[in-house]
C-alpha cells in the first residue's frame, strides 16, 4: 500500500539539525497554520492557538525556558501550540459559518452544544484532555504538511510549561501542549527510527 501521502508519512523523522540561515515568510507560516487548522476537533470547537516564534528576539526568550534546545534557535520557526480548555459556549459561534453557508441547519446547533456542555462543563480533566487532543491533531497536520514541502519538523515537550505560559501571555484557559519547530534542515538528521512490530501494538477483536 503506497502513494505520495503515505510516502510522506513514512519518511518523516524528527529533525535535530536545521539550516540556521533559513527563514519562512509570514505567509508560509500562515499557510502551515491554515493547513493545521483543517484537522478535526471535537464538536468543531477549534480550541487552539499557535504562537509563531520566528524572530531572534522571540527565540532568545523561548530558548532558556525550553532546555536551550538548538531547534528553537536554528529552525525557521517554532510554534507554541496551545490547546484551549473545551468550552461548549463557543459552539454557536464556531458553527455559525456552517449555518451561514447552508451546510448545517440552524436548529441543529443546540444538538451539538447541549451534549458538549454535558460532556465537558463539570469535568475539568475532560476539558484539558480535549485541549491536548486538539493541539496534537493540529500539530500533526502541520508536521506532515511540512514534510510534504521538504521541511523538517520537531515536536518538543522539553520546556517549562509554566514559564512559557507566563512569558508568552497565554490566557488561563490555554495549555501550551507542545513546541513544534519547522524549517529547512541541514544535513545530518537521522531517518525515521524503526518502530515496534505492528503485532505488538495491534489487537484484532
Ligand atoms: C510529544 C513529543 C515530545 C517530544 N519532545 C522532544 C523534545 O523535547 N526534544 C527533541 O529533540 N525531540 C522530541 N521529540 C521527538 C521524539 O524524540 C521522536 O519523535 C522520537 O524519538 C521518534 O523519532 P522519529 O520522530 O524521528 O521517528 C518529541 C516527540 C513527541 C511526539
Amino acid at each position: 500500500m503506497t502513494n505520495a501521502v503515505i510516502e510522506c508519512i513514512l519518511s518523516r523523522s524528527a529533525a535535530k539539525y536545521y539550516d540556521p540561515t533559513a527563514a519562512l515568510s509570514d505567509d508560509q507560516i500562515r499557510d502551515l497554520v491554515r493547513i493545521g487548522t483543517s484537522a478535526p476537533t471535537s464538536f468543531h470547537l477549534q480550541n487552539w492557538r499557535f504562537i509563531a516564534v520566528r524572530t531572534p528576539e522571540a527565540k532568545a526568550r523561548l530558548s532558556p525556558i525550553a532546555w536551550n534546545q538548538p531547534a528553537i534557535t536554528d529552525a525557521a520557526v517554532t510554534f507554541i501550540v496551545c490547546g484551549q480548555l473545551a468550552d461548549s459556549s463557543v459552539i454557536p459561534d464556531r458553527l455559525a459559518p456552517l449555518v451561514a453557508a447552508g451546510v448545517m441547519p440552524e436548529k441543529m446547533v443546540p444538538e451539538w452544544e447541549i451534549p458538549a456542555r454535558d460532556l465537558y462543563m463539570a469535568y475539568p480533566q475532560r476539558q484539558r484532555d480535549e485541549a491536548v487532543r486538539t493541539g496534537t491533531f493540529g500539530a500533526a497536520a502541520m508536521i506532515y504538511a511540512a514534510r510534504s514541502l521538504g521541511l523538517g519538523s520537531t515536536p518538543m515537550i522539553g520546556f517549562d510549561a509554566e514559564a512559557v505560559h507566563q512569558q508568552f501571555g497565554l490566557s488561563s484557559d490555554e495549555v501550551p501542549i507542545m513546541l513544534l519547530s519547522i524549517g529547512p534542515e541541514r544535513p545530518g538528521n537521522w531517518a525515521q527510527k524503526p518502530r515496534r512490530p505492528v503485532d505488538d501494538v495491534l489487537d484484532f477483536i
